[in-house]
């Protein structure tokens, strides 16, 4: 008797119920989790770290797309209502090809918004950009930029190293420095009006320190996990896909939040705390084939 009448006022599960996805290839896509989780407190979500993988920077858009669709492939097994590509290598050339593979899925890159972001923060228009050569080789960041401020000029560098520095944990200190300097030193030095940086991987935010001490003061770091967090939300509330109160509890370890990783699970904890911001228990990573 009392069964049915819980089951009775038990609300039904709808898709708004269902966790946010997030991939990268590695660690660095937990600076947009991150963001997403300060803006989104009542949301649940499910990330997968590619590690084995990684890193995405430096092989072909063919390759990279292919990962892509295979990690949100597992994602989307899981149950998603959402998927944010939280790396901008697979962003700048995997995005069109996932939404139309999974749609009516909605999918969300950090391109679009970290552009809009340097569009709005740069007073010269001169900007630039660092990524991996993966993104750089594609333009997306130049597309992107010039369809939200048209005349802008866009200088882009790789910085690949700076992957492996993050992933190492060397986020500041002498190598960290000599290396930002080496990459950034005379792109600034040589354009005295730029006033605008563009971090265009989700790795480099934790790098921000050598970063900013390479190109000096005048020139503002911008990068796209705020505005990406800003996208979401408003998608969710577009597509009635917000999460009530009531889906809070949910995944292992962090409230709300299911890790995954391809590879190392208890090297993606203690490596991704950095980029979290927070402890991950190696235990709540799980370890996935896709
Ligand atoms: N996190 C990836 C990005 O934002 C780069 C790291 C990699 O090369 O895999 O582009």
């Amino acid at each position: 008797m009392s069964g049915s009448r819980a089951e009775a006022s038990a609300p039904a599960a709808t898709a708004a119920d269902l966790p946010i996805g997030v991939f990268d290839s590695g660690v660095g896509g937990l600076t947009v989790l991150r963001a997403l989780r300060s803006a989104l407190p009542d949301e649940r979500f499910i990330y997968l770290g590619d590690t084995a993988r990684l890193p995405y920077g430096t092989k072909s858009g063919e390759t990279v797309t292919r990962y892509a669709e295979q990690a949100t492939r597992v994602l989307v097994g899981r149950g998603i209502k959402l998927l944010v590509v939280a790396c901008n290598t697979a962003s700048s050339v995997a995005l069109g090809h996932l939404a139309a593979v999974f749609a009516p899925l909605p999918v969300i890159g950090v391109i679009e918004p970290g552009a809009a972001a340097a569009g709005a923060a740069s007073a010269s228009g001169l900007i630039g950009v660092i990524a991996t050569e993966g993104t750089v080789r594609g333009g997306a960041y130049e597309r992107a930029i010039r369809a939200v401020r048209p005349g802008a000029d866009v200088v882009s560098v790789a910085c690949q190293l700076f992957v492996a520095l993050a992933e190492e944990g060397w986020i500041d200190g002498p190598v960290a420095e000599a290396v930002a300097q080496r990459y950034l030193a005379n792109v600034v030095g040589e354009r005295p009006t730029l006033d605008c940086l563009v971090l265009g991987c989700t790795h480099f935010p934790v790098l921000r320190q050598a970063i900013a001490a390479a190109v000096g003061p005048r020139v503002r770091l911008v990068d796209s996990a705020e505005t990406t967090a800003e996208v979401v939300v408003d998608c969710l509330l577009r597509s009635d896909l917000r999460a009530g109160h009531r889906t809070r509890e949910g995944g292992a370890g962090q409230a709300g939040v299911r890790f995954l990783a391809t590879d190392a699970p208890g090297r993606f904890a203690r490596v991704g705390a950095v980029f979290l911001g927070e402890a991950i228990a190696p235990e709540d990573v799980e370890l996935v084939d896709l």
